[in-house]
């Protein structure tokens, strides 16, 4: 099995210089981040999600251990995407005049999903733009939560420019994850819903602290978030970040490279659908750019063997794992390193490391999720 986890492309990136306050600073605040914890924590439903410990994978990866940030349960929207627009949502619902919002979004499916809970919930009218690859089943669950569903021709990337035009022309409230020129305020709001993550690990972890984080990247904002939320807590002393993304979707490693951001024309779609995105969040970027040590790209190779086995664990001591496409990543990444005796040197990985990898969705297409456990993918 162990064979099939390789990476495509590594970067050790040049330009990581160590986070400085103004950098985060210019990205939301400690008194931000505990203000979305306060705001979230209230929302109907709400629960830490649960850090787990993977002792077979681990002991597989020849590391001393993974945490594992389990997003599956997330609002019961099945990822960690349920944070972020709908936490946006919840503040712009408080700005609008009597409270009447027509809000709408592009999406691989993940965040659309908590765009059109949040709307729901606030009887706002949504209007989600997913492209021509984006699954039945993906656009099945938007469409039952109220939105309506714009099908665009092309990828993740003319979904955002159709949805930016069409809000333009009507006058709708783009509540997107990624950020670009101009357009801020509402990515910000995501992000810092997302670092609600960050406070529950650091609450879980208590006096542990890893030694690796590997954060999978699609536009880059939950990475973006997360470094930039831990910073806030560790500081200097932050743990090495690794960047883990689709060779398909390779937006920061190619950024990276040229150290501006690259705009990734998308040919062929990843199975890891939240990870289809070509083109970093300009919010993102900045916190990317400084705080992330290494980049690692893969193919679609190891997922299907890797939900299996979050599915199947080969010790007693943790439970079968819900996890997704997007959540077999991280580890995906971790032992194609601990596979390139190099590579682990560079990135300092050995058998004293401690990893921390999200989770980041369990079951968010039921019928890859199927193929996958049925051995089809
Ligand atoms: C399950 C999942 N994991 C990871 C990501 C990547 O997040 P980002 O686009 O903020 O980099 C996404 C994005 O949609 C996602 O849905």
């Amino acid at each position: 099995m162990s064979s099939r986890f390789s990476y495509s492309q590594k970067l050790s990136n040049p330009l990581q210089n160590n986070l400085a306050s103004h950098i985060v600073g210019e990205l939301f605040s400690p008194e931000e981040c505990d203000e979305a914890h306060r705001i979230i924590s209230q929302w109907q439903g709400y629960q830490p999600t649960p850090l787990m410990s993977l002792s077979d994978i681990a002991a597989s990866a020849g590391v001393d251990q993974i945490f594992y940030k389990d997003e599956s349960g997330r609002f019961d929207l099945g990822s960690f995407k349920a944070l972020g627009g709908a936490y946006a949502i919840d503040c712009l619902m408080h700005k609008a005049p009597e409270n009447k919002l027509v809000v709408c979004t592009a999406t691989d499916g993940n965040h659309g999903r908590s765009v059109a809970w949040a709307a729901d919930f606030c009887q706002a009218e949504c209007h989600i733009f997913i492209h021509a690859k984006v699954s039945a089943a993906r656009a099945d669950a938007l469409a039952a939560l109220g939105a309506t569903i714009h099908r665009v021709e092309g990828n993740y990337d003319d979904s955002i420019v159709a949805c930016r035009e069409q809000a333009v022309k009507y006058g709708w409230q783009i509540v997107s994850d990624t950020s670009w020129p101009g357009y801020r305020d509402v990515p910000k709001l995501v992000m810092t819903g997302y670092s609600v993550m960050t406070h529950e690990l650091i609450q879980q972890l208590g006096d542990t602290k890893p030694t690796h984080i590997i954060l999978q990247a699609g536009c880059g904002a939950m990475a973006g978030a997360l470094i930039a939320s831990m910073w806030l807590h560790w500081g200097p002393s932050l743990p090495t970040v690794i960047v883990v993304e689709s060779d398909k979707s390779d937006c920061v490693y190619q950024s990276l490279k040229r150290d501006q951001i690259h705009l990734v024309n998308i040919v062929e779609e990843t199975l890891m659908a939240g990870l289809s995105c070509g083109e970093v969040s300009e919010l993102a970027w900045p916190i990317i750019r400084a705080g992330v040590s290494h980049v690692i790209t893969i193919n679609d190779e190891g997922i299907g063997p890797m939900v299996r086995w979050l599915a199947n664990p080969t010790t007693s001591d943790r439970p079968a794992i819900v996890g997704g496409e997007c959540s077999a990543s991280g580890l995906i990444a971790l032992l194609a390193i601990q596979q390139d005796p190099t590579l682990a040197d560079e990135v300092g990985m050995d058998g004293r490391s401690r990893v921390l990898v999200i989770g980041t969705e369990g079951n968010t297409d039921a019928a890859v999720y199927d193929a996958i456990m049925r051995g089809d993918i």
